[in-house]
This record gives C-alpha cells, structure tokens and sequence, in this order.
C-alpha cells in the first residue's frame, strides 16, 4: 500500500521564473503544486523599481491566463541596488511589493547591478525597516580570497549580523541558506521576541551535499549558488527543516537555465525542481521520519512570517516513484531537472 499525505496547499518562497516564453513552461510546474511563488527579480536588466515589476507581473499573469491556471498568485519582489531610494522602499510598500533582495554584486547570476558595498543601501534599509518591507537575503560575501565553501559563513560575520545590529527591526530572511553557521545564526538569533529574522531551505541542499557535484564525473545540474555544502552541514539543514522551528521554511530556488548554459566549459549556477519540488521535499523529511513536519514548513511557516493568510484548500502526496523525463522544454532550448532519467520517491496525487 502506498503511503500518502494530505496538508494544506504549499508556497514557493525563493523561485526563479524568467521571462519571454520561458515562463510558460516553468511557471505550469510550479502552479501544479503551489499557491503562490516569491519570483525572483535578478533578470536582465534587473527588477528595480514597482513599475518594471508591475509589468513584469502582468506577463507572468498573463502566462498564467494563456495556461488557464486561475489559482497561484506570484509576489513580485524587486532588485535592491546602490542607488535604491527610500521612496522606491516606500512605493514598494504601497503597491504589495513582498521584499528587496539583496545581491552581493557579482555573487549569482545576473547579480551584476547588485550592491557593492552594503553601505551604499544603508538608506534604503532604514526606510525598509520604517516602512516594514522584507529584505531577502543572497547571503555570500563576492571576494575570490574567500573559499567559495566559506563565503555564507563570513557574510555572516561581516555583512548580515552588522545589518541585524545597525537595523534591528528590519524583517530580514536569509535566503536559500547551506550551511551549518546560518542554520544556527537563525536559530539562536536573539529578536527580542519579534518576527524578523527566518531562512528558507531549498530541497537540493536536504538532499544532497558536495560529493554530489563530482559523482562519477562533473555534474553541472547539480552546480548551484550557494554551493553545496559538507555533509555536516546537510544534516543541520535536514535538523532545523524538520524542526517545526517557524523560522525555517521551503524556498525552492528552482533556477531554469538551457542545458547548453548548464553543460558548458564555464557553466550557470542553479538546479531547476519546480518539475516536482515537493515530492523532493518529501523524500526529505520521509528519510529522517519527519513527514508529519512536511506541513508547517512547506504551507505554513512562510505564509505566517509574510503575515498572509493560509491557504484552506489542500493536497496530497503519493509515496510513488515518479519517473523524471531526462529534459523538459524551456522556451525555444530545453533544461535538464534535478533527478533526470531518474524517480522521485514522492509526487502530487492525481
Ligand atoms: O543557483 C542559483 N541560481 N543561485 C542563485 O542565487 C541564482 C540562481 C539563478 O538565477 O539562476
Ligand atoms: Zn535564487
């Protein structure tokens, strides 16, 4: 007899969607298992003011129109800059804007216009904190003295806790967080009993760790930013996740990119699991015995922190193998998922 579970309808808190055709498909994956999506802003050029995400929305909504996908709801965030204004922070918080996320310059893909110096967004932050709009955090410092493995924990030390210190009402979430330090920075961190410190955690860092990037050759669907991490620090992912901890919940950081970009002499970071997120998310939790905590971290933990209602409806997962097609279709090329040519131990019922 296959096992299932039935929990409220989840949502994606750290998602990457794209624009132009590409949305079509990525965003019928995401829609299939979640609610609603935090979309990433880090296009080219960038998501930096209410306005370019006000159109930026529409074509996602229009995405989901042509798809007949009546359900999800994305919730734009915009692309926080050295020169971001306290008024753009204020127009943001007047127009459902969900957060600013903060990219080192030269940290990820498309980081590029990011912040260079965390001074120069200093302002923006105290009108951030004013005004009650999340900062989203890609939290790895850019120096290439710095070991790439490393790079989270220093942000820490010397970005991160200095802004939590400067700004201590600021509602901030640590983003897509790998290792062991961040997993404990968010846990123990003192906020004087206020809501405004929580991580996400993507499946791929619960599942796997670095042996994975050089299992029997190069695997560059597996190459993601923040790398992944020592088993040691996989396990305190899988720990806080699993914790029923409220500060800790899902954020795929499904991140398409054409399989030629991926398997290339100097090839893009990120791991595409929209396809079947929560079916990886499952096999998680089922692997330490921790399903019954599948619930508060997927469907209600993000919800809570971004003061938005739960949803009431619900779905459930099927202890069933689920083959994954060795490509799925991305606009005019194609991209490679997480587990191609291979199964996922959970998936959605039909
Ligand atoms: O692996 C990643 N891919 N990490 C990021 O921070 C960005 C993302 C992307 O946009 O491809
Ligand atoms: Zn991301």
């Amino acid at each position: 007899m296959s096992r299932t579970i039935t929990i409220t309808r989840p949502d994606d808190w750290h998602l990457h969607v794209r624009d132009g055709a590409v949305l079509n498909d990525v965003l019928a994956h995401t829609a299939a298992q979640f609610g609603r999506a935090i979309i990433m802003p880090n296009l080219k050029p960038p998501v930096t003011t209410v306005d370019l995400a006000k159109a930026y929305e529409a074509r996602i909504q229009k995405a989901l129109k042509q798809l007949e996908i009546s359900h999800f709801s994305p919730l734009m965030t915009l692309y926080l800059t050295d020169n971001t204004s306290a008024d753009e922070v204020k127009k943001a918080s007047e127009n459902s804007i969900i957060g600013f996320k903060l990219y080192p310059a030269g940290a990820t893909t498309n980081s590029d216009g990011g912040v260079t110096n965390i001074k120069k967004a200093y302002s923006a932050l105290e009108a951030m904190q004013r005004f009650s709009v999340p900062l989203l955090i890609h939290g790895e410092v850019t120096e290439q003295a710095i070991d790439i493995f490393d790079r989270e924990a220093v942000f820490i030390d010397r970005i991160l806790d200095p802004i939590r210190k400067d700004f201590p009402e600021l509602r901030i979430v640590f983003e897509h967080i790998t290792t062991k330090q961040a997993a404990h920075y968010v846990r123990d961190a003192n906020t004087n009993g206020k809501n405004t410190l929580a991580a996400t955690i993507t499946a791929h860092h619960l599942l796997m760790n670095r042996n994975s990037l050089f299992t029997g050759g190069i695997r560059p669907h597996h190459y993601c930013l923040p790398v992944l991490k020592r088993e040691e620090h996989r396990i305190a992912l899988v720990e806080m996740a699993t914790s029923g901890n409220p500060r800790f919940f899902l954020g795929t950081d499904s991140a398409p990119h054409p399989k030629g970009e991926k398997e290339s002499s100097c090839g893009c970071a990120g791991c595409y699991t929209a396809h079947n997120a929560l079916g990886l998310y499952a096999e998680a939790f089922d692997r330490v015995g921790k399903l019954d905590r599948l619930e508060g971290f997927a469907s209600h933990y993000g919800a809570d922190y971004y003061n938005l209602p739960r949803h009431t409806e619900t779905i459930t997962l099927v202890n069933q193998p689920q083959a994954v097609p060795f490509e799925y279709p991305m606009g005019k090329s194609t991209l490679v998922p997480l587990r191609a040519g291979e199964t996922i131990g959970w998936s959605i019922a039909s």
